[in-house]
Parts: structure tokens; sequence; C-alpha cells
């Protein structure tokens, strides 16, 4: 991955945004937006949403995480238990964790290096590659068996920018090209994630809708006031200064380091660069790839299958292995620094707050202000999709 500041912001997204630090405005859209509270709170939204997730690609994880053949990690999607498999020609299968007998578990380790996976009741086994029936102790006792249809289910995957989306539509028309579109491909592209590994991988069990966490993460109104300070995040970027870009479901929020406001009234000129703005690759519905300037971070949140006020939060930094330096490693471990206290500290008990409130009396609307582009176009699709379909 190259560092941020070689990947080129659109030369209009830095004009427009030094624009708005000269005018002191942002991006608006026409009206303001209010959601019911009981969206975040009730159970038939969020089954709803599981529902339209379960019919959408979702980045379940990175390639360099089964780099060779026969490597393996299990996940639990959306309460579906998934085995992901690296197989012998370098592709990718998921497999329903889920033995063809009565159900058990085939694999029960979060990753690993098997040729066969083997349920533990009763005995039955899988090969790693394609997932395919053994031959089974007593196999006469069970009726005749297709060994060749009877092997673990198979879960549409596809794996675009060294990330692996599951789809468990398993609509064979769709790709993960189409469902990103070109816009976001080459918003990605740059980074070259295909070459990266993980440096860090932290997952938070929250009791927060994940509407909630994917708001807060998406918002360029409340750093000075939730994360004020010297060092914190509030002092890096400027608020309520921000460009939106829609591309399609999917949106990109740019906004500007604190550095370009005083860049800008000392009259410099700053041609078209990207290196004074920080930008939120949103991922509808639910991850978020952000550049940093010597890694990616890339988050993805979850709804509880079985809470609408509980997620998992999974944050991953990805890096190209090959500049790691020592320094850069000292860097990357002090963004993480920055990163989690103001999430945990701040942004975290905010949402679950706001949570216990919407609990504790969900009648009425939150209000999603003219100002507040991005969070207004995630709760805008998410109602297209659920209430304009059903
Ligand atoms: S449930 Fe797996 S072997 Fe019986
Ligand atoms: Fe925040």
């Amino acid at each position: 991955m190259r560092t941020e500041a070689s990947v080129a912001v659109d030369t209009d997204v830095v004009e427009r945004l030094i624009e708005h630090v000269r005018n002191d405005t942002t991006d608006m859209v026409d009206s303001e937006l209010h959601v019911p509270i009981s969206h975040f709170v009730g159970e038939e939204r969020a089954k709803a949403e599981i529902a339209l997730m379960r019919r959408l690609p979702l980045i379940v994880g990175h390639v360099s995480e089964l780099p060779r053949p026969g490597d393996f990690v299990t996940r639990d999607l959306l309460g579906v238990a998934l085995l992901i498999s690296r197989q012998e020609d370098g592709s990718i299968m998921t497999f329903r964790n889920m033995c063809k007998h009565r159900g058990g578990r085939v694999e029960q380790k979060e990753s690993g290096h098997r040729r066969i996976f083997m349920c533990r009741y009763h005995g039955w086994s899988y090969n790693s590659e394609g997932g395919r029936l053994r031959p089974l102790p007593y196999e006469d006792s069970y009726g005749p068996i297709d060994h060749d249809c009877a092997g673990l289910d198979r879960i549409k995957t596809e794996v675009r920018h060294g990330l692996i989306f599951v789809d468990m539509s398993n609509d064979p028309d769709r790709t993960v090209e189409d469902y990103l579109g070109p816009d976001v491909d080459a918003q990605i592209e740059p980074w070259g994630l295909e070459r990266a590994t993980i440096f860090l991988d932290k997952g938070f069990d929250l009791p927060i809708n994940w509407k909630l966490v994917m708001d807060g993460a998406i918002d360029s109104l409340h750093a000075q006031y939730l994360h004020p300070g010297p060092g914190n995040v509030g002092s890096r970027t400027l608020t309520n200064v921000a460009v939106f870009r829609a591309f399609g479901r999917h949106g990109k929020l740019f906004q500007p380091r604190t550095k370009l406001k005083a860049l800008v009234a000392s009259g410099e000129d700053l041609g078209a660069s990207s290196k004074y703005v920080a930008s939120l690759l949103m991922v509808y519905p639910n991850a978020m790839v952000i550049g940093a300037p010597d890694h990616v971070e890339f988050w993805t949140v979850w709804p509880s299958t079985t809470d609408p006020s509980h997620c998992s939060i999974r944050i991953r930094f990805l890096v190209r292995p090959e500049i790691l330096s020592p320094e850069m490693e000292a860097r990357i471990n002090k963004s993480w620094e920055i990163l989690s206290k103001a999430a945990t500290t701040e942004d975290f008990p905010m949402e679950a707050w706001i949570q216990q409130n919407a609990q504790a009396w969900p009648d009425g609307t939150f209000r999603y202000g003219r100002n507040e582009v991005s969070a207004q176009h995630l709760h805008h699709q998410l109602a297209r999709d659920i209430d304009e379909v059903a």
C-alpha cells in the first residue's frame, strides 16, 4: 500500500474542501432526515436489516489470513457458522461449518491448516479441497450416499482487492465488481490491499445498535466536541467541514486535516495536494476503509442476531509488510493508541448512552441535519433497501 499522500484524492474534492475551509462551509443536502428511534431498538427492524445483509456481499476477512492451500478461518456471519478455506488453485472457498449428518460443526478452531475437516460428533469427515464428503464410518447404515453431492454446503465467495466477500444470497449473476461499481473500485485500487497483511486485529462487543457505530464513524460533526484536547482526534481534523461523494450505495467522506486550515490562511498555493485530507470509504452496509499515512484502517460492524441493542466490531490495520520498519511500527501503534482511546473512552460510551436512551423511550425520531450527509446517505439507502422493497 502506498502512503496516503501518494493516493490521489480527486482534484475537485481537494478544491472543494479548500473552498469549504475558506468559507467555513460544508457539503449539505436539501433537507434534514428523521429516523425513527424504534429502528435502533426494535426486533422487527433488526430482522429486516439482517435479512438485507444476508442478500449482500459482505467483507469477512483478508486473503493474508489464509496464505497457503489448506489454511482456514472460521467466522460467525450474522449467526451463520462459516468455514473459509484456501484451495489448491489459490482460490478461496466458503463452506457452512455444518456437518451433513446431523448438523455438528466440522471445525472448532478459529484458524489453522487442515486437509480434512472432521465432525467430532460421529466422525464424518470432509476434504478441505472442495468440501467433499470422505468415506464414512458405518457407511452402509446411512442408506445410499452420493459422495459427489453430499459435501459441505458452499457459499458464494469472491476476492477483490484482497478482501474476502461472502454472499449468502448465492446469486450467481451479481459479482462483487458490479456491487462495488467502478467508482468504489477506483478508490480502493490505489491502496494495493491485495499485497497487504494484517498488522493488528481487534474486536469489540458493544451494547450498541450497529447503526449507531456506523453513524459515529462516518460523522464529520463531532470531533471537536467529543474528542477535544491536544493530540486527540478533535485536534487533527476540522469539525463540520467535509465533502461527501456518493458512489451508488457506498460513499466516501473527505475531511480536511487541521493543518489545511493554517495553510489556506497563509495563502500558500496548495495545488491539488491530498496530503491534508483524511478520507473514509463506506462500503455499504457495514464496512469502512480509512487511509492513514502508513496503513489502511478497515472496520466491519456486525449487528447481533439475537439483540438489536448489541453489535460486534472488528478493526484491522492493513500494512504492506515490505515497507514496515521499526519506526513505522511505532507510528502505527501510536495511531492505534489514539484511535482506541477515542473509540473506547469517548465514541463507544456516547453511543452506548444513546442506545440506553433509545431503549428507555423508543418513541420519536433522531434528527440528521443537512450537513450530516454521510449518515443520511446510509439511512436513506437502508430505507430504500428495506422499506421500498418490503
Ligand atoms: S453430526 Fe457430524 S458426524 Fe454426526
Ligand atoms: Fe469519534
